[in-house]
């Protein structure tokens, strides 16, 4: 019996999708490797829509009708999830999940391969190829995520054009040519840069962002916070699960204002979040004010100093003062 997972639309209307997983097949060179890179599904991740999204592009993809693969990039602030999406994505149908940063500093040599020289045995010295990251990954079932995209030199990425386009392949410098396999997705993320500047990013090459369908990841709205603090933390006291959702969100609105003057410079990340304001509401549990302890120390803490007063001018409207601790029960 094959294993099928059912990927339901959030939001009603769309017809559920229902997907058979993928297998490594046994004669896969690098199988027992392979398969230790298929992620765990993790417990607390809240499905906000893009799991199903996905599994439509994936059901299109299977119905062979469109004759030519889709390649989906998230492109969205940082921490808003996209990383953790794609890796869901592949946990959910047991893909070996290979996660490649195109930075700047990576060249040809890291992500398709080269030549390298070996001893021979003999004192002499003979080349041998070998395969760079994304090759590597090719060779076998993967979901391969080139995560940071606009952060590669377009020399770089010119290397890929052949790949993700209709050739569907890589072509060596061997000679051989690296087939896109039926059972291979690639799929991307970036930061958007036309809001405000990520170092090391740029505008995509069109050529090569012609290639990709590219879908927006917002920022998750307060219901949304709401749901993934309580999915994480379900003995955290409500008072501090809508309080920290409303700092999140005001916060991530007025990055997104467009007076200079008055917008926060950097958003409040899911890491934030789900991470380190609990983290110091857990510290602070029993201080007079948890949660403005923890917004001091692991908040305002890890942003430029010219923002604090953006950040205050938030909490003032929100909180003034956190809510009654201890802040869990
Ligand atoms: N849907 C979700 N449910 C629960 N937790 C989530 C969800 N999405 C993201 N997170 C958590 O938020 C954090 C940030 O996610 P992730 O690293 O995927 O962000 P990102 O968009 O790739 O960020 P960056 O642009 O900075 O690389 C992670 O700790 C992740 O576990
Ligand atoms: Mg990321």
């Amino acid at each position: 019996m094959p294993d099928i997972v059912r990927f339901e639309d959030p939001s009603g209307g769309g017809h559920p999708v229902e997907l058979t997983v993928f297998d490594v097949p046994a004669d896969t060179p690098d199988r027992d490797q392979r398969v230790t890179k298929i992620p765990e599904p993790d417990p607390y991740y809240v499905d906000l829509g893009m799991l199903y999204q996905l599994a439509l592009v994936e059901e299109v993809r299977r119905a062979d009708v469109i004759h030519a693969p889709i390649h989906v990039a998230l492109r969205g602030h940082m921490g808003t999830g996209k990383d953790h999406d794609l890796e869901q994505f592949a946990a959910l149908l047991r893909l070996p999940y290979f996660r490649i940063p195109l930075t700047g500093e990576v060249r040809d040599i890291t992500l398709i391969g080269s030549t390298k020289l070996h001893g021979d045995g003999k004192g002499g010295t003979e080349s041998r190829w070998e395969d760079g990251d994304i090759t590597r990954a090719l060779r076998g079932p993967a979901l391969i995520n080139l995560s940071e995209l606009n952060a590669a030199g377009a020399e770089t990425l010119f290397g890929l054009h052949g790949l993700l386009d209709r050739y569907q392949a890589l072509d060596l410098p061997t000679g051989e040519t690296v087939r896109l396999r039926p059972d291979t997705r690639v799929f991307g993320t970036m930061n958007p840069t036309d809001l405000r500047d990520y170092a090391g990013t740029q505008t995509l090459n069109k050529a090569f962002a012609d290639r990709w369908v590219i879908w927006e990841k917002p920022f998750p709205s307060v219901e949304e916070i709401e749901a993934m603090l309580r999915m994480r933390y379900p003995t955290m006291k409500e008072a501090f699960v809508t309080t920290i959702a409303r700092l999140a969100a005001e916060v991530n609105e007025s990055f997104t204002a467009s007076d200079a003057r008055t917008r926060v410079g950097t958003p409040m990340s899911l890491r934030s979040v789900l991470d380190r304001l609990p983290a110091g509401l857990w510290m602070y549990a029993t201080t007079d004010d948890p949660l403005r302890k923890s917004w001091e120390s692991l908040v305002l803490s890890h942003i430029d100093p010219f923002d604090r007063d953006h950040y205050e001018t938030v909490w003032s409207a929100v909180a003034r003062r956190g809510p009654e601790g201890p802040p869990f029960e």
